[in-house]
């Protein structure tokens, strides 16, 4: 098993430069290196990580740069460029810039980094991932994007700030897409075994959900410029982790689906195994009637969005 020395972050925005600083303080790396196109911003946010070095005690070398050539010989790399929402803005509005800001990245990591594991964040995160692989022609496997890892751990923390409860002791998924029309599976959450259905009101039940799907719109809202990053940024590392670490953890990430849930060509959130080589496998979970319904609603919505692909220079 191949040791992860090298991971690059593209774009050193709020999310690119805050996950630096996760992967430095858990030395999740040799070497991490930010790349933005914006001169100084990810020398200055690299250095600046790199000082606290001394005082957290991590070994990790952090460095910034706004060549793309940086990405040379990467093991990892995570895609966070682009534009983010503002206000009012859902994520699709963002296609078709990010498309072909990611283009000439996903080029670049052809070039530099052809066995490098891809996370793709940047949103509509479910169409970027899928744009990212064409674009690549990386395996399936190594290209993957989060975004029910933060789904979920948002809908954990509400159902944990309901109970009463730590929140590390509930568990769930958030499946489909990174959109309005995501899926937390009430089905699957519990406090440890206990199913949360069982301890929740039904209205309670509801409230948590659409606050859930709302959860990105709800730090847009109040932080008025940018998107949300700490807790994007926790659930990035957590991925990292698991690739770096070939733990083998079973996440929710949007993932090629060719098959599973008789999906075809698409990207969309299911839960799948995560170790060194990206997505080792698949699960298809029991849904209810009701969550299966959801979740066909969500790949549509994502195969609406992937049709405007369509409109763009081919890769
Ligand atoms: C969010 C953005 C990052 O959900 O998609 O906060």
């Amino acid at each position: 098993m191949a040791e992860v020395r090298k991971i690059a972050v593209l774009g050193a925005g709020n999310i690119g430069g805050t996950l630096a600083q996760r992967v430095a303080e858990a030395d999740l790396a040799r070497e991490v290196v930010l790349i933005d196109i914006v001169d100084g911003l990810p020398q200055g946010k690299a250095l600046d990580i790199q000082e606290s070095a001394p005082i957290l005690g991590f070994s990790c070398r952090v460095s910034g740069s706004t060549s793309l050539d940086a990405l040379a010989g990467a093991d990892i790399v995570v895609e966070t460029a682009g534009l983010a929402r503002k206000p009012g803005m859902s994520r699709s509005d963002l296609l078709g810039k990010n498309a072909e800001i990611l283009r000439g990245h996903a080029r670049a990591v052809r070039e530099q980094a052809p066995g490098a594991v891809v996370l793709v964040v940047t949103n509509p995160v479910d169409v970027m991932a899928y744009w990212f692989r064409r674009v690549s022609g990386l395996p399936a496997q190594r290209v993957f994007g989060e975004s029910g890892t933060l789904d979920t751990a948002r809908f954990r923390w509400f159902v944990a700030e309901a109970l009463g409860v730590a929140p590390r002791d509930v568990v769930g998924f958030v499946l489909g897409t990174h959109g309005d029309t995501m899926v937390p599976v009430l089905s699957l959450t519990s406090v440890n075994g206990v199913p949360v259905p069982k301890l929740l009101a039904e209205a309670e039940l509801r409230a948590i959900v659409d606050r859930t799907r709302a959860g990105g719109a709800e730090i847009v809202n109040l932080l008025k410029s940018g998107s949300a990053y700490y807790a994007p940024s926790a659930s990035q590392a957590e991925l990292l982790r698991a690739v770096v670490h070939d733990e083998h953890r079973l996440l929710s990430v949007t993932t090629a689906l060719d098959g599973p849930y008789g999906y075809r060509d698409l990207y969309l959130g299911v839960p799948a195994r995560i170790g060194r080589g990206g997505v080792e496998s698949v699960y298809e979970v029991d849904l209810t009637p009701g969550e299966r319904a959801a979740l066909d609603a969500s790949a549509a919505a994502v195969k609406a969005d992937l049709a405007l692909l369509a409109a763009l220079p081919a890769p």
